[in-house]
């Protein structure tokens, strides 16, 4: 499937480009990028009452410093179990999860309190999970900041109102959450969230709660702060539409990465640069891949399928189709 848009897109390629200098000059040079955040074969099985739920089954991603990239699925496919663990927050039941530089799965204690204090940020879903109510947006951005210590009051009050300036929402630095709108509040949770500059921010349906142009605002917040911060940036959500938004959508379905699309930017025949949006299956290293539901059902395809191995294609066929060559 592919598409050529061109609207308001030269602005995305040009952030993206931003984000990965900024990258670049954090990680010490752009052959340090590659795979900031790696799954491989990832496994979470959640016990409850005698009963099994596999919510990740093998599943395997790559996201670079200084990406931005979004993660979509339905409904208890494992994108918060994938966030948590990613996060530090929940250990996996095998399989491979580093992030930069941490491994999810070995690490100790006292260092998992470390990363989850100093590499990674978050914003929840809900609203009221992000900030706290009596504080105004400017104390909130600041007070993670003065928990850990290693800023005066002075630079951490200048560096606040700076990421809610990022963030879009400067004019609210003096108000309490109560008096923002949704939007607003997440916006400032943003900004809240990259207070002690950590490596990789995540987020979980930031825009859950919100409509669609508010949503739209709150993207944009994620957009400014990976520019201008080069913090990698992973955002879950349900809206499909964020694949406008973002340069790769990663599709997640039944606990595996299922699908990708991508945006690239190129030089069109009217000599302005425009993005392309492709989409990908996902191969993993054994050569597996998830056929589109679509494409499965459009061919009543079950059970088994037959390959072709063509000079630059491999077409996939049904299993029950009547046998060209009997022997
Ligand atoms: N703590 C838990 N105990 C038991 N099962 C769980 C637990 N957390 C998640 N699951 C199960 O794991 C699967 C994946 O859940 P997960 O929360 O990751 O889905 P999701 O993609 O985030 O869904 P949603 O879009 O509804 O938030 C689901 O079947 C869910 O019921
Ligand atoms: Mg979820």
């Amino acid at each position: 499937m592919t598409a050529a848009l061109t609207t308001a897109v030269p602005d995305l390629a040009a952030l993206q480009r931003r984000a990965a200098e900024r990258a670049a000059e954090r990680a010490g040079g752009n052959d340090r990028l590659r795979g900031h955040i790696v799954c491989d074969g990832l496994v979470r099985i959640f016990k409850t009452e005698g009963v099994e739920v596999v919510a990740l089954q093998g599943l395997d991603l790559v996201i670079d410093r200084g990406e931005l990239i979004a993660i979509v699925g339905a409904s208890g496919s494992g994108k918060s179990t994938v966030l948590n663990i990613l996060s530090g927050l929940d250990v996996p039941t095998a399989g491979i999860a580093r992030v930069a530089g941490f491994d999810l799965l070995t690490m100790s204690a006292k260092q998992r309190l470390r990363y989850r204090r100093s590499t990674v940020g978050f914003v929840w879903q809900q609203t009221g999970r992000n900030l706290l109510p009596y504080l105004t947006a400017r104390e909130n951005v600041e007070l993670p900041m003065r928990l850990a210590r290693r800023t005066s009051a002075r630079a951490a009050r200048k560096r606040a109102s700076e990421l809610l300036e990022m963030a879009g929402v400067g004019y609210c630095a003096d108000r309490r959450p109560g008096q923002m709108s949704g939007g607003e509040q997440q916006r400032c949770a943003v900004a809240v969230a990259v207070a002690n500059d950590p490596e990789v921010l995540f987020a979980d349906e930031p825009t859950g709660e919100l409509d669609e142009a508010t949503a739209a605002d709150v993207f944009e917040a994620l957009r400014a702060i990976n520019a201008e911060l080069g913090v990698t940036v992973v955002v879950v959500t349900h809206d499909h539409n964020v694949a406008t938004q973002v340069r790769r959508t990663v599709a997640i379905r039944d606990g595996r990465t299922a699908s990708e699309v991508r945006r690239s930017a190129r030089i069109g025949e009217d000599g302005l640069e425009e993005l392309v949006t492709e989409e990908y299956a996902v191969l993993d290293r054994a050569g597996r891949m998830q056929l589109p539901a679509a494409f499965v059902d459009a061919l009543a395809l079950r059970d088994r399928v037959k390959l072709n191995l063509e000079l630059d294609h491999v077409e996939v066929r049904s299993g029950d189709e009547p046998q060209r060559e009997q022997l």
